[in-house]
């Protein structure tokens, strides 16, 4: 039994910050910015907009276009590393909110990886008959997380969400999720934080006059390790499903750095027109990246049925995985 993909949906929120808005912020610029990780604008979300909002948006697209209505759902599986609160859980809060029935919803953390994590997972409880219809998120609202005196991280995240609707393939459908890879490193944590307001460092006046409760990035190394990772879990992607690199149509890569896009397209010989790309319009939006970029494509008819369609993310944890679909 195949699982399969049956609606996508995606949401950003309105407010536009540019390269050249962030020059008033730090000191930096929109040549650096660009030219070092091929952002140019990203979008913000207002301080009473919390990521449930977003998902909520993201998820009745994709309910729509699966149609499927909420009360048809079985499962509610949200990645974040921005929920509206440690707890109760964003999932929880978004099956109120889309009226579903009482179900299991939980979030999970992995970082940028989010999204693959939660297909994988929505994917092992349909093919063994404990869901049928399942709702995967990848939702972040990391510019409520972001040190804006850091210039070398506030210039390069975004928020917004990413949902897809999954359910049981027919048996004589060829499409559906034909394997998935997933894989952690916690000994690289520290790498990539959000240091403080956990149990490790609960909150106090010092966690928060020292900006503890925002992002901690050591972008170089992050960057070598998500170069190597990327093109590890797109190669389990490939070997896992079968699908040889030629017959792939369209790669669908986390968005962290247009160099690393670059990088990957190259070491999988796959020309740059075959590889989805919003880092431009979004910057780094975590775990709703690969499912915004997925949304687009399917939504502007670039991926069409019958297309394999390979998802490859890295992040913090550090964790990395993919996905191989035949839509
Ligand atoms: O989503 C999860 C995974 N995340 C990632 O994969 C992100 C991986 N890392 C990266 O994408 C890159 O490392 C960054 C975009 C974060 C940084 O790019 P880089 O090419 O690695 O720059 P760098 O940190 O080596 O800094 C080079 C120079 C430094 O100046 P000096 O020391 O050479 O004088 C920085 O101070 O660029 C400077 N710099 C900036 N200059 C203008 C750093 N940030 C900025 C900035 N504007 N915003």
């Amino acid at each position: 039994m195949r699982t399969k993909i049956l609606g996508t949906g995606s949401f950003v929120p309105e407010k536009v910050l540019t390269n050249f808005d962030l020059e008033k912020i730090v000191d930096t610029s929109d040549e650096w910015i660009r030219t070092r990780t091929g952002i140019i604008e990203r979008r913000i979300a207002d301080e009473n907009t919390p990521s449930s909002e977003l998902a909520l948006k993201a998820s009745e697209r994709a309910l729509d276009m699966a149609k499927i209505s909420p009360d048809q759902l079985d499962l509610i599986i949200v990645g974040t590393v921005t929920p509206d609160y440690m707890f109760p859980s964003t999932a929880c809060i978004l099956q109120n909110k889309l009226g579903a029935r009482k179900i299991m919803a939980y979030d999970q953390s992995a970082g940028c990886t989010g999204f693959i994590y939660a297909i994988r997972q929505a994917d092992a409880f349909i093919r063994s008959g404990m869901a049928k219809y399942a709702l995967a998120i990848g939702v972040e609202e990391l510019t409520k997380i972001t040190n804006w005196t850091d210039r070398s991280t506030c210039v390069l995240f975004g928020d917004g969400a990413g949902a897809a609707v999954l359910g049981p393939a027919d048996d004589e459908d060829e499409a559906g999720i034909l394997a998935t890879y997933a894989a952690a490193d916690g000994s690289l944590g520290d790498l990539l934080i959000q240091q403080a307001g956990g149990s490790a460092m609960p909150a106090s006046h010092e966690s928060v006059d020292k900006n503890l409760h925002t992002i901690y990035m050591n972008g170089n190394e992050v960057f070598k390790h998500a170069v190597r990772s990327m093109e590890e879990a797109a190669l389990k992607g490939l070997e896992l499903s079968g699908i040889p690199m030629e017959k792939l149509n369209w790669l669908v890569p986390h968005q962290a750095n247009i160099r690393i896009i670059d990088f990957l397209a190259r070491r999988l010989k796959l020309p740059m027109e075959q590889v989805v790309v919003t880092i431009d319009k979004y910057g780094n939006t975590s775990a709703s990246s690969i499912p915004i970029a997925l949304d687009e494509a399917v939504r502007d008819g670039r991926i069409k049925e019958g297309d394999y369609v390979l998802l490859v993310a890295f992040g913090a944890g550090f964790t990395w995985g993919s996905a191989m679909i035949r839509w």
